[in-house]
């Protein structure tokens, strides 16, 4: 199959309107579009339609059980897809949509359970990438979209990992430049009696409860020792994973500095990577040093992770050792993708 890859251009409406009733088109006669959002590039399909999503799986070669997100647009289109919306749900849309908050509720008939993975609740999320709401109108309302990688791969923050993982495989990507998050939504369950975060993102914890109260966490999610499994199907699998074994240092930042230098020394100066902070690259002499981002804007640390682990694929590094970043913010949305990377292998000094 050919992929049609369209550059975005914000300065051209005309241009920009061509490239969203296209995108539109293919979305609605049952094709793929990649298309830029937020927090990550997405691979949209309708999500009304299930051969449509049942496409996505094929082209991601994602497990047929991990359900999708509906990306719509307006809040009204929720009353179509979800059977209850309870206040909650109302009182976090006003708070966070459109944003980065993806919220689980029960689903309705109109939803095919290949969207859903074969559950009775749906994912929904409204992104407040302009260009995003605006293909997910033409496409008719409701476009499910994973992370537009293959499965098990980081996810897409610029439109050349989505070129790398996607061309020949679906109808089109929409190249929008660089995400502005770099992570994927917040996802909270809102199906049972206590909200669960199921994924962690960059609404955190603390802004979901000042709008609603008590939040609980996944227990299945941060406890690797417990047998609890996670509930969101997708956080099972080890996923965002670079090819080289990554391994994750923590603990007092000298110490941590100290480590990652003993350990490195063994390897060919080709063959390793380090990912740390702006503040500590230059502890580093040997190895291939990429820095993440100051400690002091964690927004670029969570934004630039993906992409390093891509870059440290295209390298062919074996190995790659990294710092923790447990920032104020951000922190538990970048450990727990880390940690998942690293398939929670770490060490701790
Ligand atoms: O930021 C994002 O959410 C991005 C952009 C493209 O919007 N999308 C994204 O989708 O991250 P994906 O498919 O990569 O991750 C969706 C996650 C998976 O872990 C899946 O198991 C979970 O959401 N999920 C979807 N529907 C669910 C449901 N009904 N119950 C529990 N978990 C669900
Ligand atoms: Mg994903």
């Amino acid at each position: 199959m050919e992929t049609v890859i369209c550059k975005a251009d914000s300065h051209n409406k005309e241009r920009e309107e061509e490239l969203i009733r296209h995108a539109g088109e293919v979305l609605r006669q049952g094709g793929l579009v990649a298309f830029p959002t937020e927090t990550v590039y997405g691979l949209g399909a309708d999500a009304l339609k299930s051969e449509a999503a049942q496409k996505i799986y094929a082209a991601k070669g994602r497990p047929s059980d991990n359900p999708l997100i509906v990306h719509i647009a307006d809040w009204e289109a929720v009353f179509k897809i979800a059977e209850v919306v309870p206040q909650k749900a109302q009182q976090l849309a006003d708070a966070f949509w459109p944003g980065p908050l993806t919220m689980i509720l029960p689903k309705t008939k109109a939803v095919p359970y290949e969207t859903t993975g074969g559950l009775d609740t749906v994912a929904i999320r409204m992104p407040s990438h302009t260009l995003a709401r605006s293909i997910i109108r033409e496409a008719g309302g409701y476009v499910a979209a994973p992370s537009a990688n293959t499965s098990g791969r980081p996810s897409p923050t610029i439109a050349e990992h989505v070129i790398e993982d996607m061309n020949g495989r679906i109808d089109m990507i929409v190249d929008g430049g660089s995400v502005g998050i770099g992570l994927e939504s917040t996802i909270i369950d809102l199906s049972g009696t206590v909200p669960v975060i199921l994924r962690p993102g960059a609404i955190t914890m603390e802004m979901l409860s000042e709008v609603i109260g008590t939040v609980e966490l996944d227990k299945g999610l941060m406890d690797t020792d417990s047998d609890a499994r996670p509930k969101a199907p997708g956080m099972k699998y080890r996923h965002y994973a670079p090819k080289a074994q990554l391994i994750v240092v923590e603990g007092n930042e000298a110490a941590v500095a100290a480590r990652i230098r003993e350990l490195v020394e063994d390897y060919a100066e080709e063959k390793i990577g380090i990912i740390c902070t702006r503040e500590h690259a230059r502890q580093y002499p040997h190895g291939i040093v990429k820095v993440a981002g100051a400690w002091e804007k964690e927004e670029d640390i969570a934004r630039n992770l993906y992409k390093i682990l891509r870059e440290f694929d295209q390298l062919g590094v074996e190995c790659i050792y990294s710092e923790s970043f447990d920032t104020p913010r951000m922190g538990q949305a970048i450990m727990n993708r880390l940690l998942k990377a690293a398939g929670q292998n770490k060490i701790i000094v």
